[in-house]
């Protein structure tokens, strides 16, 4: 067997972690950095599959694009020659259709195939059309070869007020990249909040743009050009944080995870008191412990300040833990249980059901089925704790759902085949390194 992880249950996990470079903002960052006229140095992006694919990705256009120490990263947009972005690599990364920015910013013509990433959802980008529409640029779909090809009216983005009328992380992270360099004002009413955003915006008034962000709007004044002052360092991944303090809940452990700001997880936390997590914060680090039986405890995800999405897998695990019944009503995506029949696997018991929701358009994030057809919704389970897990071979869907597999392996007796290790591995930097140094028996294979 390749590509998988075996993993030996029933150890409480104990020690420190020290969180890594966010995911969601590193990509983000890498891509605004190919709007610079000069050469940028990212610092503490994490040596994870995701970032090798955009790299890749980038290199392939001719720019520069690379590690130059462990976990610094040197972009050069200088000797992009190519405006149309490869299939295959475009396909594996959902950022891929931020590129549309530094590509229209040089070239005023680029096109990019339908971006990927996890399966979590249709993931549709009507959103992302509607804003570049909005903000004057042509952008149509070619389903003769599944391309968008987009092109500017004149020399330069025109900019333009955009409504998300639902929230869009990377749509909101487009936007400024695409405003930043136009011609006149981009307002962006209804962004998203998360603060991988606030990161990104750091990072390019650091270097000359113009972004404000006043009553819930964003501001965006363009600049003539975005020029690199010194080594920018993004922000720790909160998701692997939150990651690593479920480790440490669910298998009865005690895990501090260094270089975190608490207020960037304060829901979660909340969630982990209710629930009777142990959490005691510190100026840059936070250590949660398990101190009493786990009690049930119900959460509806949402987009940031809320519950994120990214959460709700690995708090499922835990609640295999809890006692009593407790629910997950999960908000922003579609199909985010993928994982649930591989928990069974383990002897959890989880059912899926379908809360009351008045408004169904407004409460959930994703787009609605259209036409008359009649569709089901399966947007939350219960799940009935506590169960006596036992070791089992599962498969990894998604990255969220992959790590939280290997925490469900850690509750279970017995020793766990994880398969798609790789999966975890496009967000997940060294986690069998990491889990090693703080207990686990974990092997990859
Ligand atoms: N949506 C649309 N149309 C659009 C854009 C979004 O229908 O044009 C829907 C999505 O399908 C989803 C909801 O709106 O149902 C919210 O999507 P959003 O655009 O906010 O998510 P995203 O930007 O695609 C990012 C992260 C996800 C994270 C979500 C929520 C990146 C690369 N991805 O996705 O991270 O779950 O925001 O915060 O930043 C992960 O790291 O494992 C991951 C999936």
């Amino acid at each position: 067997m390749e590509d998988a992880y075996i993993i030996q249950g029933g150890i409480p996990l104990k020690g420190e972690v020290k969180l890594s470079g966010a995911k969601n903002a590193a990509l983000k960052l890498i891509i605004a950095s190919l709007l610079f006229d000069n050469e940028v140095i990212l610092a503490n992006i994490p040596r994870i599959k995701d970032i090798e694919e955009l790299l890749r990705l980038i290199r392939h256009l001719g720019a520069k694009a690379q590690f130059i120490d462990s976990n610094e990263v040197l972009i050069n947009s200088s000797s992009i020659k190519n405006s149309r972005i490869d299939l295959l690599h475009a396909s594996k990364i959902r950022a891929s259709f931020m590129l549309f920015a530094p590509l229209l910013n040089k070239f005023k013509r680029a096109e990019i195939p339908n971006p990927g990433g996890c399966r979590i959802g249709l993931r549709p980008i009507d959103r992302q059309i509607n804003l570049m529409k909005a903000l004057g640029i042509n952008v149509c779909y070619d389903p003769d070869d599944g391309y968008y090809k987009a092109e500017l009216k004149n020399e330069k983005i025109q900019g333009g007020t955009n409504i998300f009328e639902k929230s869009s992380h990377t749509g909101t992270e487009f936007a400024i990249l695409l405003g930043c360099l136009a011609k006149s004002e981009t307002v962006i009413k209804n962004p998203s909040q998360e603060p991988e955003i606030d990161d990104l915006i750091n990072f390019l008034n650091n270097s000359g743009a113009n972004i404000k962000k006043i009553n819930n709007n964003i501001y965006i004044k363009g600049v003539s050009r975005l020029i690199s002052k010194e080594k920018y360092k993004i922000k720790n991944d909160r998701n692997e944080a939150v990651t690593y303090a479920i480790f440490a809940l669910a298998t009865s452990g005690d895990i501090t995870v260094v270089g975190i700001d608490s207020s960037n997880i304060k829901s979660f936390i909340e969630k982990v008191r209710l629930a009777g997590g142990g959490v005691k914060i510190y100026q840059n680090k936070i250590r949660f412990f398990y101190q009493e039986k786990i009690k049930a405890t119900n959460v509806v995800t949402s987009p940031h300040p809320g519950f994120m999405t990214d959460w709700q897998a690995p708090w499922t695990v835990l609640m295999t833990q809890a006692s009593g019944v407790s629910t997950i009503h999960e908000t922003v995506f579609e199909n985010r249980f993928c994982y649930v029949d591989e928990l069974r696997k383990l002897g959890a018991q989880i059912e899926f059901f379908q809360p009351k929701v008045q408004n169904l358009k407004e409460f959930y994030q994703f787009n609605l089925p259209t036409g008359k057809k009649k569709f089901i919704l399966k947007q939350a389970i219960k799940i009935f704790g506590k169960s006596k897990l036992h070791n089992a071979v599962l498969n990894v869907s998604d990255l969220r759902a992959g790590a939280s597999l290997l925490i469900a392996a850690s509750v279970a007796w017995g020793e766990s085949v994880i398969c798609g290790a790789s999966i975890i591995d496009r967000g997940y930097e060294h986690i069998d390194k990491k889990l090693g140094q703080i207990g686990a028996k974990i092997k990859r294979i």
